[in-house]
């Protein structure tokens, strides 16, 4: 492949996206962000505008003083205040810029400013040298850049790199543009101002939904930074999608070699943490880091991705972070699909039996305004194999000690109405209480997979479980397979409730007509 430019990636989600109105993150909020965005090697982080408050001063400060790696900029108007409260709150990063702004358009210059085209000049020429009199990293903007004259627009920039500017920025500040247009003007005023040395760059806001790609046609014309947002917040319609940017030019490498530095694994976990901090939930059908990108429901395409992903997916889930594709079973989900959900969760039926569970959970789909899974195994064990209710067990109470790795678990269950105790060590708690639970049920169901994660984030966050067991015949087949989940805010008892909530579902399905003859081993 040709060696292709490379993008830089300037995250503005902490200064452009904290501006969306209902946003307002502290300085904590802002530097476990900033550290999230290092983390995932942005380029630059802008980390806001020092001038607009004391809260924004301290937490550009926070971030310039703790965030290693990217450049930190800090945004300000061209007057002198701005830009040396900008300055005093960047100058212990490691990479600090001053990015600093004009309008240039004529409405904004008349209007907004009341200045003529000569006061602009001024008033660049001043605010460009006196931020290069403190940092060599300068970054210019000409606001409403795509609703300026070109001719101007040139003579500003030109101004702007004499007086030590590096870094040139063309904004659609408005989200005016289109991106044929756009690209045609980037492409012009680049030529028109006839500046070498800089980086060009460009800054896309989503009033008409076009900003992800004016950005991407200001890429074809010559830009080589862009400017956007993580989930796409920012002012009004917000400003271009971080993610979109990254996984465009990362999955159409051969339209734009060179890509981006960026580590996308992490896109998914700072697009969360950005909708949790910010209170701005993503869209189920947000391109790239929603819930349903990777989610397939029609029967089609559910086949097709039983066959091979690529044939739906042109990305891989776990390329941006996300826990995998997922095929949801709904009304237009197919029978391949299906049966695949039957085995994933331990059912093991004959063609008859798949058939006829299909044919209820169709005609539970038209009644029911989702289909949850439970909602599939009570389907299938009472209606299709008949179940009786089966053996089961509860959690009663348990003890567990814990020293140099090893642990002791003493549990207590109620096994259809007796109470039975036993104890028991293993590799920690929760591997001693499962083996004390094996020797009061009298099995040793296979533990394939075993995860806790927190749900929410304080200490005293819900610990949720989730075990899968199974049951192998004499020839180490497996034959019953059972998923449990069980939550708690002590993570051992979450633990506890999964195993027995898996071993319950054992009995369930051990306990049906149709299932293999295991009841003499789950009881
Ligand atoms: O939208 C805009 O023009 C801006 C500038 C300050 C870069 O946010
Ligand atoms: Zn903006």
């Amino acid at each position: 492949m040709t060696e292709g430019p490379f993008i830089r990636i300037f995250d503005t989600t902490l200064r452009d996206g904290e501006q969306a109105a209902g946003v307002n993150l502290n300085r904590d909020e802002k530097l476990r962000i900033a550290f999230q965005l290092a983390q995932m090697k942005v380029d630059i982080i802008e980390a806001g505008f020092p001038a607009a408050s004391p809260g924004d001063f301290e937490a550009v400060r926070a971030i310039a003083e703790q965030v290693p790696g990217p450049v930190i900029a800090a945004l300000a108007r061209t007057r002198s205040a701005d830009i040396d409260a900008a300055w005093g709150a960047i100058r212990a990063a490691n990479r600090p810029r001053i990015h600093t702004f004009i309008a240039t358009s004529p409405i904004h210059m008349e209007y907004k400013l009341r200045m003529t085209e000569e006061q602009v000049i001024d008033e660049v020429r001043r605010g460009v040298s006196h931020a290069r009199s403190l940092v060599e990293d300068v970054e210019f903007s000409a606001e409403d850049a795509s609703r300026s004259d070109p001719r101007f627009l040139a003579r500003v920039f030109r101004t702007a790199v004499e007086c030590g500017a590096t870094t040139l920025n063309i904004p659609d500040t408005v989200g005016y543009a289109i991106p044929d247009e756009f690209e045609a003007f980037v492409r012009d005023v680049i030529a028109l101002a006839g500046v070498a040395g800089v980086v060009w760059s460009v800054h896309c806001h989503n009033d008409l939904g076009l900003a992800v790609m004016n950005s991407i046609a200001a890429v074809r014309a010559g830009v080589r930074q862009v400017e956007c947002t993580v989930n796409g917040l920012g002012e009004r319609a917000g400003n271009t999608s971080l993610e979109e940017i990254v996984m465009i030019l990362k999955t159409r490498s051969d339209a734009f070699p060179g890509g981006t530095g960026l580590d996308a694994s992490k896109l998914c976990g700072v697009s969360g943490l950005v909708s949790r901090l910010t209170g701005f939930p993503v869209p189920p059908n947000k391109a790239i880091v929603g819930s349903n990108a990777f989610a397939h429901e029609a029967g089609i395409h559910q086949h097709g991705m039983l066959c091979n992903a690529k044939t739906y997916e042109i990305m891989r889930p776990e390329d941006v972070g996300a826990s995998g594709s997922r095929l949801v079973l709904g009304k237009h989900s197919g029978k391949h699909a299906f049966a695949k959900h039957l085995e994933d969760t331990g059912f093991f039926l004959t063609t008859e039996q798949i058939a006829e569970s299909f044919a209820l959970f169709k005609d539970l789909c038209d009644r029911k305004e989702s289909v949850t899974d439970a909602d599939i195994e009570s389907l299938v064990t009472n209606d299709v194999l008949g179940a009786t209710t089966g053996r089961r067990v509860t959690l009663r109470s348990y003890l567990v000690q814990v020293g140099h790795g090893k642990g002791t678990a003493t549990v207590t269950l109620e096994d259809e109405g007796v109470e039975k105790t036993d104890a028991a060590t293993g590799n920690g708690p929760v591997d001693a209480a499962y083996s004390a639970i094996q020797r009061i049920l009298g099995m040793e169901p296979e533990l394939e997979q075993y995860s806790i994660k927190a749900v929410g984030e304080e200490s005293d966050a819900l610990g949720e479980a989730r075990v899968i067991l199974s049951i192998a015949d004499s020839e180490g087949q497996v034959r019953l397979k059972a998923h449990g989940r069980g939550s708690s805010t002590d993570v051992i008892e979450a633990s506890i409730k999964a195993y027995i909530d898996a071993i319950n579902r054992l009995f369930r399905m051990a306990a049906t007509k149709g299932a293999p003859h295991y009841a003499e081993i789950v009881g």
